[in-house]
Order: C-alpha cells, then sequence, then structure tokens
C-alpha cells in the first residue's frame, strides 16, 4: 500500500508550505472548496468508510451529518490532539511532520460542517508539535488557504491553536470542550451530544487527528478508493500504528487497516529485543485489554479485536517480553487512572484509588486471600457507572490483566513477593 498520510514525511520537510504545495498539497481543499458541494463532500467521506482515529471508531461522514443543518449561527470543529493515552504517540508524528496535511482536512472538515472558526487542543507537552502547528498556519494563512475569502471564494475558514495542560481527562470530547472554553476540563452529561451543543453552546464536531488526515486523500481519490484499502466494508483505509515496549525497532508505522498484531511485532517492529519470549501485548493503548501471544494472529482492526476480547483503541501497541510482571505493569497503569481520574463520578474518582491501593500490596508482598476477587469487584462496579469512559478504561485494564494473568497475581498472593522482578 503506497503510504497515505506519511508520504513524503521522511526526507521532504512538509512543515514548510512550500514542499507541502509541490507534492499537491492544498489541492484537495481547493477541490472541495471550488467545486463540491458540502453534500457531495460528506457523501464521500461516508463512501470512505472513515471511521474516527480517537479511539471509538465513529464514523466520520455520519457524525459531520449530525450537525443540524437548519442551526442560524456559528458552528465549530475541534481537532483532538491530546494524545494522552500511555503508548500513544501516532498524532504527534504527523502533527510534527505533517501539519499542512492535518490543516488541509480541517479546511475540507470545517467547510463541510459550515464552521469558520476551528480549534486544534493539543497537549502541553506537545511544545514542539504546537510550535510547528502554528507556524503551518500562518504559511497557510498568508497563503490565501485560511482566514476570509479562501480559495478565491467567498468562503472563511480559520484555525486557533489551543494548548492544553496536559490532562489525559481534556482529551474526553466535552472535557475538551470545557477546557476551550476556559473551565476545569469536566466531561458533560450527554445529551447534548456536542454536534447539538458543543463548544461555547454551538454545534461541534470533535475528531482525532488522524481522521481528519485521512481527508484529503479522500477528496483527491474518492470514498471508493479510500474503502478499498484495509478490511472493507467497516475497517477501511490506511492506519498508524505506535509500537513501542520490548521490540527492535519502535515507531510508528502506516500500514493497511488490518495488518496482523504478528506481522506488526515480527516484520515491521523487527521482533521482541534481545530474543526474548514475548508475555503480552496491549493492542490499542492503556486500557485496551492485553493480548496473549497465542492470540496475536488477530487482524488490527476495529471489528476483529472487538471479536478477540479487545479493542484498536488509538492502535499503540505496547509489547511485554517474558520479564514483565503483570502486577507491576497493572499497578503503573492504574495509578496512572487514579491521579488523571477528574473526580466528578464517585465509581472511578474512588474506584480507581481502590484498585491501586489493592494492587500497591499485592506487588509488594503484602496482599491477601480474596484481593483477586476484591480487584475484580471494583473494576465491575466502575463499568458503565460514570459519565465518560475513563473509569471504563481503567476498568477494561484492569479486567483484562487479571483474565489473562490470574494465577500471577493469585502466586504474588501465595508467596508474599513478586516472584517476576529480580529486586
Ligand atoms: C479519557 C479519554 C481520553 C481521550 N483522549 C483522546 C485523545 O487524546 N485523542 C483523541 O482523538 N481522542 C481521545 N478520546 C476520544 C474522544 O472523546 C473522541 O471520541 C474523539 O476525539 C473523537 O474523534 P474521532 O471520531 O475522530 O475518533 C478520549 C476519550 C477518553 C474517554
Amino acid at each position: 500500500m503506497e503510504q497515505i498520510l506519511l508520504k513524503n514525511v521522511e526526507g521532504t520537510k512538509l512543515a514548510d508550505i512550500k514542499n507541502y504545495t509541490a507534492v499537491g498539497g492544498y489541492e484537495s481543499a481547493k477541490k472541495a472548496m471550488t467545486s463540491m458541494t458540502i453534500a457531495q463532500i460528506i457523501d464521500e467521506v461516508k463512501k470512505s468508510g472513515l471511521r474516527g482515529r480517537g479511539g471509538a471508531g465513529f464514523p466520520a461522514g455520519m457524525k459531520w451529518d449530525f450537525v443540524p443543518k437548519d442551526f442560524k449561527g456559528p458552528r465549530h470543529l475541534c481537532c483532538n490532539a491530546d494524545e494522552g493515552e500511555p503508548g500513544t504517540f501516532k498524532d504527534r508524528e504527523l502533527l510534527e511532520k505533517n501539519p499542512h496535511l492535518l490543516i488541509e482536512g480541517m479546511i475540507i472538515a470545517s467547510y463541510a460542517i459550515g464552521a469558520e472558526l476551528s480549534f486544534i487542543y493539543i497537549r502541553g507537552e506537545f511544545v514542539k508539535a504546537a510550535n510547528t502547528l502554528e507556524a503551518a498556519i500562518a504559511q497557510a494563512r498568508k497563503q490565501g488557504f485560511l482566514g476570509e475569502k479562501i480559495f478565491g471564494t467567498d468562503k472563511k475558514v480559520d484555525i486557533i491553536v489551543h494548548r492544553g495542560a496536559g490532562a489525559y481527562i481534556c482529551g474526553e470530547e466535552t472535557a475538551l470542550i470545557e477546557s476551550i472554553e476556559g473551565e476545569r476540563g469536566n466531561p458533560r452529561v450527554r445529551p447534548p451530544f456536542p454536534a447539538v451543543v458543543g463548544v461555547f453552546g454551538k454545534p461541534t464536531v470533535v475528531n482525532n487527528v488522524e481522521t481528519l488526515a485521512a481527508v484529503p486523500s479522500i477528496i483527491k481519490n474518492s470514498g471508493q478508493w479510500y474503502a478499498a484499502i484495509g478490511v472493507p466494508p467497516k475497517n477501511t483505509g490506511s492506519k498508524l500504528y505506535a509500537v513501542s515496549g520490548h521490540v527492535n525497532k519502535p515507531g510508528v508505522y502506516e500500514l493497511p487497516m488490518g495488518t496482523s498484531l504478528k506481522d506488526l511485532i515480527y516484520n515491521y517492529a523487527g521482533g521482541i529485543k534481545n530474543n526474548k519470549q514475548l508475555k503480552g501485548v496491549i493492542p490499542g493503548g492503556s486500557s485496551t485489554p492485553v493480548l496473549l501471544p497465542e492470540e496475536i494472529g488477530v487482524s488490527m482492526d476495529f471489528d476483529s479485536l472487538a471479536k478477540a476480547g479487545s479493542m484498536l483503541g488509538s492502535a499503540a501497541v505496547i509489547v511485554m517480553d517474558e520479564d514483565v510482571c503483570t502486577v507491576e505493569e497493572s499497578l503503573r497503569l492504574s495509578e496512572f487512572y487514579a491521579h488523571e481520574s477528574c473526580g466528578q463520578c464517585t465509581p472511578c474518582r474512588e474506584g480507581t484509588v481502590w484498585m491501586t491501593k489493592i494492587l500497591d500490596r499485592i506487588e509488594h508482598g503484602q496482599g491477601v486471600q480474596g484481593d483477586v476477587e476484591l480487584l475484580e469487584r471494583v473494576s465491575a462496579n466502575i463499568m458503565g457507572n460514570t459519565l465518560c469512559p475513563l473509569g471504563d478504561a481503567a476498568a477494561m485494564m484492569m479486567l483484562g490483566f487479571l483474565k489473562k494473568f490470574k494465577a500471577e497475581f493469585a502466586q504474588h498472593i501465595q508467596m508474599g513477593k513478586c516472584p517476576v522482578n529480580k529486586k
């Protein structure tokens, strides 16, 4: 498959608008703005089968279509560049190396939903990416691709980069909206959904960086073209997989959606470091349930991973070798969720802290009989009982580790110490 998102990024400095336009950049935005109706654009994106790359896999064209057509007044597009899920670093690759592709996708999406002012919400730690984006936006404005009367039309689209302060919860779309409004990033009750009541009370579409960056290629080549890549009809297009952990070649790989996890680890990422054995793989960011070595034949797409009892999530593949202690690993992740919980919902605020306390005592040799069952009960009581899925993410992670590595947890309790780590 020819690369779509990372094409030309190595060797060509695509963050410079001269280089980006030299390889056909902004032609798709021009085509959309000057020769296509809003309905045609949305139809093309629907035909492409493009599903959101932020985690939930919601069809992008359908989301755009939800924005009320008869609403009088401003609407907004928010690009979610928070990228806070542990293990996830695919969007940063695009933000730093191909910012104009994202801007071009945002121009098209803004036009399609009737937004004249759009936002990129970027996590505070991404200083280089935010500076790169701001420079790219300034270049695009200078060229007449952003601002008033763009591409010689009477249409207006502008983009503001909004830097967050580095809170995982601000990647959740309603918390992100609160944060843009200057409030503390607490998720909102839904309904109303952002497509109806979003930023500053106006209809808003929130899309991930990778989702929006796929749009120019769809407008250029057609939805049908995009839909033929990957696993049609429901898992189409190319996908950025971020591979980290105990592999020889960690990195971001753009491959057809549905590449097997085994191929990704052993072929693209060069196999397990130091010829160690594989112990487990988290396939889609820290919240997605862990898979065992015998399960890595799975196709890395939304529906296949769901069928395998996990999730594609943000497609952040975390590879763990034989020396990893799964109690220590889940403790580390649990600490993260407890720290990042916004605290609004009791099951998440209290549950993640209890989960951490129990894991901590198991890992440090003070686990008691019944702790595994207690962890299961605490997780089950978080699941589905919170305003946003942060609590579910913590519970899914925990239940995944308990399902696949229960014996290791029991062994810690029985032995009164960690059997894996040579401490
Ligand atoms: C706690 C939490 C953190 C999230 N972080 C991100 C994020 O960093 N980036 C992102 O695109 N989506 C994130 N999401 C998902 C967003 O809420 C939303 O579904 C997504 O931005 C929609 O874009 P998409 O349809 O293009 O996938 C997060 C969700 C939760 C619950």
